[in-house]
């Protein structure tokens, strides 16, 4: 039943880890024995790999966080440091603001691929107590063979399984089987600005043949995944104004606007019952969603039930005419992050406030550009403001949304022998609801499609408590990337 996707891609002879083609003779031997002693390499390292993963996961590089600006650039010096330590040169590159981005390159492959990796060192915001964690979000524990700390998943356990895959092979062949740039960013939580101008002014630096991204989930347990779609992004604080004052709402409540309500009547006209979007041109360039991508979402694996109970009960809702696992991936939606204003402290305060505001965004779907909702978001409101409030809106981050070519695209190819042998079963094919704004970028500018091979699972918690990080799984996806060097690298 794993299968099901990849019958649909390419022929079964791909997937199956015994055919390797034609013998090559010697030279494919020589590669055999190298692989050996990588593989070998791995099982001897894994109590050095977890240990370094906590390491890393101790430093609690919060790029959001002013204060801790010191952490981040830590987290920064570790993967260079690291990168140096195995052998691969690398600096940080430093900006007039914000935090630094960590390349290193091991060119000594001549007239073999390129490969770009890209990974990010810093993490979401984390607070015991106030978020709720179990244990000390910069403290890492170990249990039922996983480690939780806040990065643990997303991404420091992802990003690590290049680097120490790299290692795998400097330490043993003495150089890589492919030509390897690393990209480590510290700004992907906070949408930085610094990382589209680096790719932009270094597209000579940069260019690739293939790029490699571990920072989404697998399918499932035991279902590793390829994702070949992301969403994008289009973020949004929207603040509205009315009278110079708190107001007693007996004394002018009926007579004087209410910013608070104001603001509900504005989000609530974004959104219609049956979940469509409400804004004029929002879906005009949403590419649907073929029939035959509907087929291949209808065959996985997959239990709307489950799904549900998992989360607490009844809490399914979305577009009408879509299934779960097309709403998640194939559909652009809309959520309201936070909202405030007025009195929500103990007991009732009767008052008209003068302000509110609410935070909220679109993930987006080819081709709808983010720039373009802003433009529709602001027409929007301004025909459904209601009299009385003046309004302010803010863009905050926007990401394109991609779809990447699978279908007789040797990267691919490649990341599939490399999961199957390390998985022992080959990748489903997924799209995914999250972001990752420099898939974009690499697009735009390097003209590369990137493979998302995440390792993590959908319950990981990212961004949320108790965020967590198989280790089977971080050994499985270091084994997975130091394979997809050696498939890269075949003549
Ligand atoms: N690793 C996530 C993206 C992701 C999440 C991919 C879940 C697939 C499944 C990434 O670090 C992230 O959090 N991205 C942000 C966007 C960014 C512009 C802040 C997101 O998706 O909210
Ligand atoms: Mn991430
Ligand atoms: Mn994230």
């Amino acid at each position: 039943m794993n299968k099901v996707f990849a019958v649909e891609f390419w022929d079964e002879k791909a997937c199956d880890v015994r055919s390797t083609g034609p013998h090559k003779g010697a030279k494919s031997s020589v590669m055999a024995n190298k692989i050996l002693a990588v593989d070998h390499y791995l099982e001897s390292h894994r109590n050095a790999f977890e240990a370094q993963l906590l390491k890393l996961l101790r430093i609690p590089s919060v790029s959001a966080q002013p204060e801790h600006a010191a952490d981040t650039r830590r987290a920064a010096e570790f993967v260079r440091d690291d990168l140096i330590a195995m052998g691969v040169p690398a600096e940080l590159i430093e900006f007039k603001s914000g935090h630094p981005i960590v390349y290193g390159e091991r060119l000594d492959a001549p007239g073999k691929p390129t490969l770009l990796v890209y990974g990010h060192y810093d993490v979401q915001p984390a607070d015991k107590v106030r978020d709720g964690w179990r244990t000390e979000p910069f403290e890492p524990v170990v249990e039922h063979g996983n480690v939780y700390a806040r990065g643990a998943t997303d991404d420091k356990g992802q990003m690590l399984t290049h680097l120490k895959a790299a290692e795998a092979w400097l330490k043993t062949a003495g150089k890589l089987p492919v030509n390897v740039k690393f990209l480590i960013e510290g700004e992907e939580e906070v949408g930085g600005a610094n990382l589209e101008a680096f790719v932009a002014a270094n597209t000579a630096k940069l260019a690739c043949d293939y790029a490699v991204i571990s920072d989404t989930s697998q399918f499932a347990p035991g279902m590793p995944a390829i994702c070949y779609g992301l969403k994008g992004l289009a973020y949004f604080e929207l603040r509205v104004r009315g009278a110079n004052r708190d107001l007693h709402s007996g004394t002018y409540g009926g007579a004087v606007q209410n910013p608070l309500n104001a603001l509900c009547s504005i989000l609530n006209s974004i959104k219609g019952p049956d979940g469509r979007v409400r804004i004029a041109g929002f879906y005009d360039k949403v590419k649907d969603l073929e029939a035959w991508e509907r087929a291949e979402f209808a065959k996985l694996p997959f239990s709307e039930g489950e799904f549900a109970t998992e989360l607490g009960g009844d809490v399914l809702a979305g577009e009408q005419g879509y299934t779960t696992l097309e709403r998640k991936g194939g559909r652009p939606t809309f959520d309201i992050h936070g909202l405030w204003g007025g009195y929500s402290g103990p007991g009732p305060k009767t008052v008209l406030p003068c302000q509110a505001g609410a935070k909220f965004s679109f993930r987006l779907v080819p081709d709808q550009d983010h720039k373009e909702i802003g433009r529709l978001v602001r027409q929007h409101i301004e025909a459904n403001c209601p009299p009385g409030v003046s309004w302010e809106l803010d863009e905050m981050h926007g990401a394109p949304a991609v779809l990447v070519t699978v279908k007789g695209s040797p990267g691919v190819d490649a990341a599939v022998q490399a999961i199957t042998t390390s998985f022992g079963t080959p990748p489903l094919f997924i799209r995914e609801g999250g972001s990752i704004p420099v898939v974009g970028l690499i697009k735009s500018h390097l003209k590369v499609d990137t493979l998302l091979l995440g390792w993590g699972q959908n319950d990981d918690n990212l961004h949320g408590p108790n965020e967590k990080f198989s280790l089977a799984d971080f050994h499985r996806g270091i084994r997975a990337s130091a394979h997809l060097l050696a498939e890269l690298g075949k003549d």
